[in-house]
Parts: structure tokens; C-alpha cells; sequence
């Protein structure tokens, strides 16, 4: 099984050193360690502090997730990552910057940063990932592409497979020290050496003419989404594509079916799910999860057992407790 390491940095005359490879692990395994959100779950305790050759920032690595700290200390993104050192490749698990941290080039920074570790100590080359349809720009900037040159047979069947994400590549080149070529690039470019004086945006006559103010610019950084947003958003759409969800897509059409407001008193189905999510309603997967559970109760009740309808109900809720099953966080909404 590849394993998950526990190491810390230390300074740059430690020479870097890891436990050996293993086997890569089959996908049964993975999911017995891996989180829904994409953390790991440690599998057994580490065997021990590993040293790492370089401190660029403030970096920790544990249970094979690197967390990434700016002063004052706080944590603000991750990545986690697994191995797969016969076949040459790895892939990443899950890798985060906290929202009101993006696109400060901290995702850019440990990325490189990986890349790196990575390539001082394994013979690993090649990274594979299923990103985040909302992410795949950030990952074709950080070398990542779309097309995929390594064999299925060397990587199917050993990473998690999604939907509803991008399944993207980078391959390392072995002379690039990519912490140093971002680096060169951001001094080169950046003017962070400069300080000056805070400037009031007010004192500013183009800005004051835009009719910008403080207000307007704290509303900007306000997460647009919960933060379970991308998790609700991935599950609904998965049950909105299984073959059985057809008679719930939309609200029943009075028309239609005259009498059925009469028995129905809460009618749900799944557009007003999907609209719920995207007014940012839910403010935990159970108030989604409730909605769901209402439409499956809402059509035994109104049809009988042997209809259409309630067949594929019975079969589109007991795939819902599938998918719930495998998010180790959303345990307590299994039922009995
Ligand atoms: C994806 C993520 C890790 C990037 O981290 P970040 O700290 O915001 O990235 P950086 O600031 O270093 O951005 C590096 C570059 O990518 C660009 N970028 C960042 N996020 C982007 C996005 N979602 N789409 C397109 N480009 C993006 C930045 O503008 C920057 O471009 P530049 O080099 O031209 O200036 C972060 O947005 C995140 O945590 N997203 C939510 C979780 C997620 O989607 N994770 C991906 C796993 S599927």
C-alpha cells in the first residue's frame, strides 16, 4: 500500500528521506481512508518526523497533507496527495486555499511546492487529478492539462474516480526547481519589496467617481457560496443524473394532475432542490438531504406501490443512501 508520511520541515543541510514505496493501494483502500472533502483520514500512525530540505513558508506535512501557514499562524490551504511509485505517478487527493485566501498565489506557491518534495524524493513525475470544474484554469496555469498521455491501465482502477470533475495531468520536468522558477517570476514582476504608505482609496478622485466604498468592496469579499456548497452541489448532481430521476425533475403539473396539490401539502422536487442550492438555502446537507427524503415520501404517498413512479423512487432514494455512505461526515443522516 502506499503510505501516508507524517514529516516536518527542517532546515536545508537535513538530506531528505522517506520511508520506502510500496505497492500502490486498490481503490477499496483509498476510500477507507479518504474524507468526502477529499482529506485523509490517517490510515496508521506515521512512523516518524521526516526532514524536508527546504523551508519556503511556513509548511507542515502530516498524514501525507501538506498545510500551509501564513503569520500570524493560521492555517490556510492544503494538499494531500498519495503515491503511486511503481506506476511512476500520483495523485491529488484534495487541495484547498481557504476562500478568503484565493488568488494571492498561495495555491500557485504550494503547488511548486509539491512539485518539488515530490521530485526530491520519489521517482515520481507525473501528477494526476480529478479537478474541480471550477479549478481547471488554475490547474492549466500550474502546467496541468486535459490530455491525458498515461495509460489507463497504469492509473484506472487506482484513483478515485468523480464525476462531475476533469480529470487533468501535469508531468514534471526533471532540471525545473519549480518553488525557485515561481519565485524568480513573482520578483521579478512583483513590487512587494516597495512599502508604502497605506494610500485611502477615498483620496482618489477616479475611485471616488466610480461610487466605489469601503461597504461595497467588504461585500465583494464575502463568499459568494457556503462552504458546503461544492459537496451539496456534487451530490445533488449525481442524483440528477441517475436513470430513475425522470419523474421528479419538476413540480408536478397541476394541470396534469388536478387532485394532486390536494394530497401533496409540501410538494418538492428536484429543480426547487437545485434552486434552494444556488440561493445558498441549505445550510447543512441534511436540510438537502430532508428535501430528497420529501420527494420520495411525497410520491408513495400520492402513488401506490407498483407504479412507475414509485418503482423509480425506491430505486433513486436507496442510490441516495449510497451516495451518503460514502461521506464518512454525513453518517449521522444514515438511518437505521
Ligand atoms: C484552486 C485553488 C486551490 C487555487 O488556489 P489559489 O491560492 O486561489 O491560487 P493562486 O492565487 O495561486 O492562483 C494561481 C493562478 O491561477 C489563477 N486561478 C486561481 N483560481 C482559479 C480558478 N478557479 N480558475 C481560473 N484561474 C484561477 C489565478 O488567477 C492565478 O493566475 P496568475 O498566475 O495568472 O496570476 C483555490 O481556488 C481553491 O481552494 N478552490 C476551491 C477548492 C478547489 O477547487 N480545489 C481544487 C481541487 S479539485
Amino acid at each position: 500500500m502506499s503510505e501516508l508520511q507524517r514529516l516536518t520541515i527542517t532546515p536545508k543541510t537535513d538530506p531528505p528521506k522517506r520511508a520506502a514505496s510500496q505497492d500502490p493501494s486498490p481503490v477499496s483502500e483509498i476510500k477507507r481512508v479518504k474524507l468526502s472533502d477529499g482529506r485523509l483520514q490517517p490510515a496508521a500512525e506515521p512512523e516518524g518526523s521526516l526532514p524536508f530540505p527546504e523551508k519556503p513558508a511556513v509548511l507542515e506535512e502530516r498524514n501525507g497533507q501538506i498545510e500551509f501557514r501564513v503569520m500570524p499562524l493560521e492555517v490556510i490551504g492544503g494538499i494531500t496527495f498519495r503515491e503511486f511509485r511503481d506506476r511512476a505517478f500520483g495523485e491529488i487527493v484534495f487541495f484547498a486555499v481557504s476562500s478568503h485566501q484565493q488568488v494571492k498565489g498561495y495555491g500557485a506557491h504550494l503547488m511548486a511546492h509539491l512539485k518539488d518534495y515530490v521530485k526530491a524524493t520519489s521517482p515520481v513525475m507525473r501528477f494526476l487529478t480529478y479537478a474541480d470544474n471550477y479549478a481547471t484554469g488554475y490547474f492549466l496555469k500550474q502546467g496541468f492539462t486535459k490530455n491525458i498521455t498515461l495509460e489507463k491501465s497504469v492509473w484506472m482502477g487506482y484513483i478515485k474516480d468523480y464525476q462531475g470533475g476533469t480529470l487533468m495531468q501535469c508531468s514534471m520536468m526533471p532540471h525545473i526547481r519549480y518553488l525557485e522558477t515561481t519565485l524568480a517570476k513573482i520578483r521579478s514582476l512583483s513590487k512587494s519589496h516597495v512599502v508604502v504608505a497605506p494610500i485611502d482609496p477615498l483620496s482618489i478622485h477616479a475611485i471616488r467617481a466610480t461610487g466605489w466604498s469601503p461597504d461595497m468592496d467588504e461585500l465583494a469579499r464575502v463568499p459568494r457560496r457556503g462552504p458546503h456548497f461544492n459537496e451539496l452541489r456534487r451530490f445533488l448532481y449525481q442524483i440528477q443524473n441517475h436513470k430513475q430521476e425522470w419523474p421528479f425533475l419538476n413540480p408536478v403539473n397541476r394541470d396534469e394532475v388536478p387532485n394532486y396539490y390536494n394530497v401533496i401539502t409540501s410538494p418538492m422536487d428536484l429543480s426547487t432542490v437545485e434552486e434552494r442550492l444556488e440561493h445558498d438555502s441549505y445550510a447543512a446537507s441534511k436540510n438537502l438531504v430532508d428535501d430528497l427524503k420529501l420527494i420520495f415520501s411525497n410520491c408513495r404517498q400520492y402513488n401506490n406501490a407498483t407504479t412507475v413512479c414509485t418503482k423509480c423512487a425506491v430505486k433513486l432514494e436507496k442510490y441516495m443512501w449510497t451516495l451518503i455512505k460514502e461521506i464518512p461526515e454525513w453518517y449521522e443522516l444514515l438511518e437505521e
